[in-house]
């Protein structure tokens, strides 16, 4: 009985939403670009849903991946802007930017040679690898983009589970951030995933939490985990980067 009251009382959250964090710099809400919002309504959800979860600034991130998700600058800026409108119209008081995350491909090293790439707060570049497979060009493409002044940040790192922590403490060696989902903190992608977020939050080479958030279903997700302690006091215990965006 004392002991199932001790579990209770370490398991109630300190804090009731993600304002701490105050910035989700990933997150897919540009209509009908990727695999995130499908229409401008969609994404006005998931927008309320992020401020009423305590968030003041969103960078939605759209896909970038050639086979996929082909968008360009122009692509995505073009939903961006209608986004940003209708952002307006419903009256909603958010501060809205927008980048991309970027897929290491083969011809991802070429691009960041060719094209002005999307980033947000100046410099910062959001960038994933395949889940599968370590890509063979990675430390490549993560020194090229240094030389261009690019700050790349890596997405979603405990999801790269063919991966163990020190190759991502050698990521950071080369200058890299690290971005974790808050949604890999209660299990949403598995266990192996969940566990390889809590090892990176454990060796503190975490720099920032990011929702990813790609339809209201993850809203759901967010809003179970302002409930949970086992997630909650994980974050109200580290000093993420988030707001210095
Ligand atoms: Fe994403």
């Amino acid at each position: 009985m004392i002991l199932q009251l001790f579990k209770k009382r370490i398991s109630k959250p300190v804090i009731s939403d993600f304002s701490i964090l105050g910035t989700d710099m990933h997150s897919h809400l540009v209509p009908g670009v990727d695999d995130g919002a499908d229409t401008v309504e969609t994404s006005l959800t998931m927008i309320k849903g992020l401020m009423e979860l305590g968030y003041k600034k969103i960078i939605t991130t759209p896909h970038i991946r050639p086979d996929y998700f082909p968008n360009t600058r122009e692509t995505i800026m073009t939903g961006f802007e209608k986004l940003k409108k209708a952002v307006a119209s419903a009256g909603l008081e958010i501060e809205l930017e927008c980048a991309a995350e970027y897929f290491v491909d083969f011809e991802f090293k070429e691009k960041i040679e060719k094209e002005k790439l999307l980033t947000f707060s100046g410099n910062h570049l959001l960038m994933e690898i395949s889940t599968f497979s370590p890509p063979p060009n990675l430390y490549d493409s993560i020194f090229q983009m240094r030389i261009k002044g690019y700050q790349p940040i890596i997405a979603h790192p405990e999801r790269y589970g063919y991966y163990k922590v020190d190759e991502f403490s050698k990521m950071k060696d080369f200058g890299c951030m690290l971005q974790v989902n808050t949604m890999s903190l209660t299990g949403h992608y598995g266990k192996p995933t969940k566990e390889l977020a809590l090892k990176l939050l454990k060796a503190d080479l975490v720099d920032l939490l990011g929702t990813d958030m790609h339809h209201p279903g993850h809203l759901e997700v967010l809003q179970k985990a302002t409930k949970d302690g086992s997630v909650m006091n994980l974050i109200a215990g580290r000093k993420f980067k988030n707001a210095t965006f």
